[in-house]
């Protein structure tokens, strides 16, 4: 049997699993305020109006000089949006809207300690703070138009005054994840090259104040290492005036930034007029090769696409309270914390902390006491507070008007109780489908005018055309129900422009597989891959089920199986490692490392501590393994590729399917059985394994 005979098999078998689910609808108030409650929308964004219905987002914004070309094709798949058009996003977020809302708060900082007072910044506020702190970056730092700054900082305010400040002179800015560790930062800096860090000297997590300074110096560490040199690290306080971390300061390159300030109050920096296709961040994602890829973003194309998505999808107006509950460290806090809102002029809250501290009512406390009617978070927040407390939503008087749920699939029964008993059957749910590439929204149903339904995204967003192919390239029949790989048929002005100084990785990872002419001028060759597969039912709606390549998604995280295994293998004892998604009723997946010794080392717990203390180190502590698995060989094809579907069907107790073609099939039976046995010692059986859980397990590591 052929893989794409296999493929049709499981898939088929998938779609009979699945139970369809009744569409919701919002109810009438909700529909009465919305942004977006003309129907006609769906006619204007009619593919044979593309690409110009994006002038639609665009015109949201302020433009010092308008484009002439919506799109230019002329270098695929490199499109070039608004192009001629110059616009700075720091003005649109900020000084654009001082004169209608200048004692409006932009943001409510609440920080994780629950007697400490929150901070309200203003769009007056905000205004002085990004001019103050870019007066900083350019006199003090030197650094202008196109350079590139790494941020490695947790959820305060001055992330976005620092990522506003960039935006302000024109330079590219890099949050890393401030959960990730120093090595991770320091890779993320060599790559982007930048020469200056800013980070902070300590935040609280889970009632703990956090040293994060010391993360600095081991990120400084590593970019030596790749050979980058930091010349500045800008550390911001978190008490200002007032040290919170015991890692000493460097002289001569570690500066506070509270002290530094005191130079630049009350200056002001001209914003830089920017060409639309200027980039304007790079936010790093895993993929198939240890080595993570910074997604460039552009400045015109992807605050226009953010600014429209925000305002109709999150149906964000100036005078609701949203809280758009992720780190600002990854793609949704980029896109749905700082550029989307401010462009809209909004008020958002910002949370420091944990959702479950001190207890699983605190997010319900705060959207009481501060009135939040926009709710935004993920399936693995969803699902942790509806274990932890599923009746405290009720015991709090909040009303939201409108939620939302990114970055995996949201189970159907997680699904029901974030409508029933988090929205209390009156706000409206947008399942929003998206990636780091993508930049905003791409599978989502528009709130007012397209019924929910549990478990899938929707249609393709606005102006957006998903289809589903197979593995030959054939679009697999819409609304048959049938798997595959989920593309992206047009370009749309949010996608990123490139993998920083990689081009060819661009292409390769995102076009190579369905592009059947590279020399074709026409965008309709060039259909994007998302890595997802998903479904489409008879209704047009989108089914994601997960990730068809090597990367693993714990809550919400994408991590590369590759920068696992880098990891593990960087203990001396270990000489070969695999990482496989776990099903983890919690975080959506966990990973599972798989190691084998090299010759003359002896399996034992310290190896495994080692393995966990490794990736903790080089990644972070969200990518610590479920369990490290030390066998002595590992199921491989003839070609002596580790196959990863194999053993990740072992760590979730499904059927391993045909090994006949492996080189060694008798390691099959000889790692299940030690493996199963020890987890069902552990009390560690996944129950209930979701039918999204098996289909991304079923085809797990790709093509091997
Ligand atoms: C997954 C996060 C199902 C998907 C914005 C995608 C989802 C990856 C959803 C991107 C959703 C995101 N339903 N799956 N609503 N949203 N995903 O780059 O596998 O951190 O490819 O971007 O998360 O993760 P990323």
């Amino acid at each position: 049997m052929s893989r794409g005979e296999q493929d049709q098999i499981s898939e088929s078998q998938i779609a009979s699993h699945w139970r369809e689910e009744e569409f919701i609808s919002p109810g009438a108030g909700f529909i009465a305020q919305a942004n977006m409650a003309d129907a006609k929308v769906l006619e204007r964004f009619a593919i044979e109006n593309y690409p110009e219905y994006f002038r639609e987002y665009a015109d949201l914004l302020t433009w010092d000089q308008y484009w002439h070309t919506t799109l230019d094709t002329s270098n695929p798949p490199f499109w070039k949006w608004f192009a001629g058009g110059k616009l700075n996003a720091s003005y649109n977020c900020v000084d654009r809207h001082v004169a209608a809302h200048k004692n409006k708060a932009a943001f409510i900082w609440v920080a994780e300690p629950e007697d400490e007072q929150d901070r309200v910044i203003t769009y007056q506020d905000l205004y002085v703070r990004v001019n103050e702190f870019a007066a900083l970056l350019r006199d003090f730092c030197g650094v202008k138009a196109g350079d590139r700054v790494t941020l490695h900082m947790p959820m305060v305010p001055e992330l976005p005054v620092a990522m506003l400040a960039c935006a302000r002179l024109g330079v590219v800015h890099s949050q890393v994840f401030g959960g990730f560790s120093g090595a991770a930062c320091g890779d993320r800096i060599v790559d982007s090259g930048s020469r200056v860090l800013i980070t902070m000297d300590a935040y609280y997590r889970n009632g703990d104040l956090l040293d994060h300074k010391v993360k600095a110096d081991e990120a400084v560490a590593q970019a030596e290492k790749g050979g980058a040199s930091v010349d500045k690290v800008l550390v911001w306080r978190r008490y200002p005036g007032r040290d919170s971390s015991p890692t000493p300061m460097i002289d001569g390159r570690d500066f506070y930034v509270d002290d530094l300030l005191k130079d630049y109050r009350g200056q002001r920096v001209e914003p830089v007029s920017m060409p639309a296709e200027a980039p304007l961040f790079l936010m790093y994602t895993s993929g198939t090769t240890a080595r993570p890829k910074g997604c460039q973003h552009s400045t015109g194309g992807y605050l226009a696409y953010v600014a429209g998505t925000a305002r109709y999808y999150q149906d964000i107006h100036p005078e609701d309270v949203y809280w758009c509950f992720a780190d600002i460290g990854w793609i949704t806090g980029h896109s749905y914390i700082v550029y989307g809102p401010l462009a809209n002029a909004a008020t958002g809250v910002l949370y420091e902390g944990v959702p479950t501290y001190p207890d699983p009512g605190r997010p319900w406390r705060i959207a009481e006491r501060l009135d939040v009617n926009i709710f935004h978070t993920a399936p693995t927040t969803i699902r942790m507070l509806r274990k932890a407390g599923p009746d405290e939503p009720q015991k709090h008087n909040y009303r939201f008007k409108h939620m939302t749920t990114v970055g995996e699939p949201i189970e159907p029964e997680v699904w029901r109780w974030y409508y029933e008993v988090v929205g209390k059957r009156d706000a409206a749910i947008v399942d929003t489908w998206w990636q780091t590439e993508t930049g905003g929204f791409i599978g989502t149903t528009l709130p007012a005018l397209q019924p929910m339904k549990p478990g899938s995204c929707g249609p393709g967003a606005l102006g957006i055309f998903p289809i589903i192919l197979d593995e030959d390239g054939n679009e697999v029949e819409p609304g048959s129900g049938r798997a595959g790989n989920i593309c992206i048929s047009n370009p749309w002005p949010g996608f990123m422009q490139t993998v920083w100084g990689d081009p060819d990785r661009f292409v390769a990872t995102y076009f190579e597989k369905y592009c059947k002419d590279p020399n074709s001028k026409d965008w309709r060759d060039w259909p994007y891959v998302t890595g997802d597969g998903a479904m489409q039912a008879a209704d047009g709606y989108f089914r994601i089920v997960g990730r068809v390549d090597d990367v693993i998604n714990v809550a919400g995280h994408r991590l590369g199986t590759k920068e696992l295994e880098s990891a593990a293998l960087t203990v001396e004892a270990v000489g070969e490692a695999a990482a496989v998604p776990a099903y983890d009723e919690l975080r959506g997946r966990v990973p599972e490392m798989y190691v084998s010794l090299k010759p003359g080392y002896e399996a034992s717990s310290e190896v495994e501590d080692q393995v966990k203390s490794a990736i903790r180190q080089m990644i972070g502590p969200i990518a610590r393994p479920a369990h490290v698995w030390v066998t002595t060989d590992l199921p491989k094809t003839r070609s002596g590729k580790i196959m990863r579907r194999v053993i990740a069907s072992i760590s979730n107790f499904m059927d391993v399917g045909d090994t006949t073609t492996l080189a060694n099939p008798e390691v099959v039976d000889e790692v299940r059985i030690a493996v199963q046995s020890a987890k069902v010692k552990a009390g560690d059986v996944p129950k209930d394994l979701p039918e999204s859980a098996r289909a991304e397990i079923r085809q797990f590591g790709g093509d091997v």
